[in-house]
């Protein structure tokens, strides 16, 4: 299949190529678009054809559901059941933006979009590119992440292009986006509503909206052990499949900073005698302090979202250099430096090295 790529300027949109892309999309194609947090992979989220097919494009387990995009609030009663008091408090406080709702679904949602679940995850993105091209396709639209399953989400349409030329019918590019990790997601069909994956939207900034909410213990999970007995089953399907991998191992390294380096330092060195290539991710503070092959930073420790804009470019990059090994510092900042880790966690594989007072 011929990908064709339509650059479409924020600042100026153009209303032909938007048009070009809704009527693929409402014809049962797939286009991949920005968003606010990542670049998704869109499709009618009406037509169960459409879902398989971007199952099929990602190579996603067909249990993973997918989040449907709106291009207003009004939309939503079209698509589910009710909405609960404190999920229209949230889409008050947080539409346009980085948080998907779930909700039970109508029956208009077909079983394939919502990996046979009896609920629907919702979101309206704030994104002019993307709210204009809902409107234009006239229909919900389907967007799971628009990369490979398993590798790190697409934060600009070149990674896009890498994952999905070919399998798909349109690219729309409009740079890299602002955030850089998906969405919050939180399930208000409970009585008090859970968090089943963090993100910008924090438990803190839910919490002055609605009071008490409670998170999915792989929320917060730094260890396999935390997410508890063997076969536990995150409420958030795709919270329990590997995840924004790199292809190098990645081993996350967290305590004193200064400690910190020092490890790093030193498994870079034994790896390197080994001829190894090392790959390391620094901050803007402390890249001048290691030694390693390909040394990055990732942002200023001053300023999480910096950090969490560039991550998966990061990881996608040691891909291309061949580095047989990742060694980064952890990012627990506040809230949202949390939901970073999070992602990276996972990356990780669970890899995380505690470089306590007295060791090393
Ligand atoms: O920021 C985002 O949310 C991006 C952009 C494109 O909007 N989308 C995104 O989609 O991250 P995806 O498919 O990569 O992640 C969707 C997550 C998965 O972990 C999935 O299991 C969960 O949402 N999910 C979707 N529907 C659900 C449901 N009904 N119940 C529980 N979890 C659900
Ligand atoms: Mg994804």
């Amino acid at each position: 299949m011929n990908t064709v790529v339509k650059k479409i300027n924020i600042e100026n949109i153009c209303m032909d190529y938007i048009n070009e892309a809704g009527n693929i999309l409402n014809s049962g194609g797939l286009v991949a678009f920005p968003t606010e947090t990542v670049y998704g992979l869109g499709g009618n989220a009406l037509d169960k054809t459409a879902a398989k097919r971007i199952y099929q494009a990602k190579g996603r387990p067909s249990d993973n559901p997918l989040i449907v995009h709106i291009s207003s609030p009004e939309e939503l009663k079209d698509i589910v059941e009710y909405i609960p008091e404190n999920a229209g408090k949230m889409m008050e406080a947080f539409w346009p933006g980085p948080l998907t709702l779930i909700f039970k679904k109508k029956d208009i949602i077909p079983y394939e979009t919502t990996g046979g679940l009896d609920t629907v995850a919702v979101r309206m993105p704030n994104h002019e590119v993307a709210l204009e091209l809902i409107k234009a396709a006239k229909v919900p639209i389907a967007a799971p992440s628009a990369n490979t399953s398993g590798r790190p989400s697409p934060t600009k349409a070149e990674h896009v292009i890498e994952d999905l030329s070919g399998k798909i019918d349109m690219i729309v590019d409009s740079g890299s986006v602002g955030i850089g990790i998906e969405s919050t997601i939180v399930d208000v069909t409970s009585e008090i509503p859970m968090i089943l994956r963090p993100g910008y939207i924090t438990r803190g900034m839910i919490e002055k909206v609605i009071g008490k909410v409670c998170e999915d213990k792989v929320v917060s999970a730094k260890t396999l052990e935390d997410i508890g007995e063997k076969g536990y089953r995150p409420k958030a399907p795709g919270m329990k499949y590997k995840h924004y991998a790199p292809k190098a191992e990645l081993t996350v390294f967290e305590g004193d900073i200064e400690k910190v380096i020092a490890a790093i330092n030193e498994i870079s060195k034994t790896e390197r005698d080994k001829n190894h290539k090392v790959g390391i991710i620094a901050t803007d503070e402390t890249i001048n302090r290691y030694e390693g092959d390909i040394i990055v930073s990732i942002g200023t420790r001053a300023d999480e979202s910096s950090i969490a804009k560039s991550l998966y470019d990061i990881l996608r990059s040691f891909d291309s250099e061949d580095v047989d090994i990742i060694l980064s510092e952890s990012f627990y900042e506040d809230e949202f430096g949390c939901a970073i880790m999070n992602r990276m966690i996972k990356a990780a594989g669970y890899r995380i090295v505690k470089v306590g007072k007295d060791e090393i």
